[in-house]
């Protein structure tokens, strides 16, 4: 598959998108703790992208492995977390179909992972990997983009500084599937000093939240429940009224266990 994160698109996503992961990262590392204050601090981010949420929990001391189909954000990520590099492996591999070597404690994606994947039946093999990754007794935390969010208006948005200018536009939403193409557009400075065109598509897709806890349920997943982005450890039934949710869900192979 192509990967929709290109080269010069990397440097302008680490530039401009940082605030929401360092927020939703700094979010699931304090909820791990609290639900599984003596687990093994091993976490997997699907969808590392270039590692920002990934360095956070290297610094709360977890061993890392990140997962991303982009050559170009791993290679930042790689950049950004060789101070930590005996404790982190990073992957490239499609998130709908992987195995890693050791399963972690908690399995992880940010900033609309399953919204990345283009279809319910992906969305499933995203979960089924990510189950066989996990620890029995562990977690997985993901925040999901829902039909209300994908279907809202979004203006245009540049951004620029003395190397980086990006510009996005969202295309028109296709309500036979629930796709919502977003149009990416900049340049970043090279060495000598020119500027370096780059051009991108994101493609979104939205799912009913019923057919994602159905999704979870059929790939093992148990104790499965949405939440708000700023309060992850209580249930929310209001989730389609939201933007964008938080769901989490635990890997429970032994029924008796606490
Ligand atoms: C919006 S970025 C989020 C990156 C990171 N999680 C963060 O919060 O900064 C989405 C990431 O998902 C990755 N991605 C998209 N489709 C993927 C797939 N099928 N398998 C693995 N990674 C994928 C992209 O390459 C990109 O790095």
């Amino acid at each position: 598959m192509t990967p929709e994160y290109v080269e010069d698109f990397a440097t302008a996503y680490d530039r401009f998108w940082a605030p929401y992961p360092l927020r939703m990262g700094a979010a699931w590392l304090a909820f791990h703790a609290r639900v599984a204050p003596d687990a093994q601090r091993s976490l997997l981010d699907v969808g590392c992208g270039t590692g920002i949420v990934a360095e956070q929990f290297c610094a709360a001391g977890y061993e890392v492995v990140g997962l991303d189909v982009s050559a170009a954000m791993l290679a930042r990520a790689r950049e950004r977390l060789a101070p930590a590099a005996d404790r982190v492996t990073l992957l490239r591999a499609d998130a709908t179909n992987f195995a890693i070597p050791r399963p972690v404690a908690f399995a992880l994606s940010t900033y609309d992972i399953p919204n990345h994947l283009g279809g319910l039946d992906r969305v499933r093999g995203y979960l089924r990997s990510v189950h066989r990754a996990v620890l029995p007794g562990g977690w997985l935390g993901f925040d999901l983009c829902t039909l209300r969010g994908l279907r809202s208006d979004l203006a245009p948005v540049s951004r620029d500084d003395d190397t980086v200018s990006v510009a996005v536009n969202r295309g028109p939403l296709d309500p036979a599937t629930d796709r919502r193409p977003l149009h990416v557009s900049g340049t970043v400075r090279d060495a000598a000093g020119g500027h370096v065109p780059f051009k991108t598509t994101i493609t979104n897709t939205a799912y009913p939240i019923a057919d994602i806890l159905a999704a979870l349920a059929d790939t093992g997943w148990t104790d499965a429940y949405v939440a708000a982005l700023d309060d992850l450890g209580t249930p929310v039934h209001d989730g389609e009224q939201r933007d964008r949710v938080a769901v989490i869900a635990r890997r429970r192979d032994h029924p008796h266990e606490g």
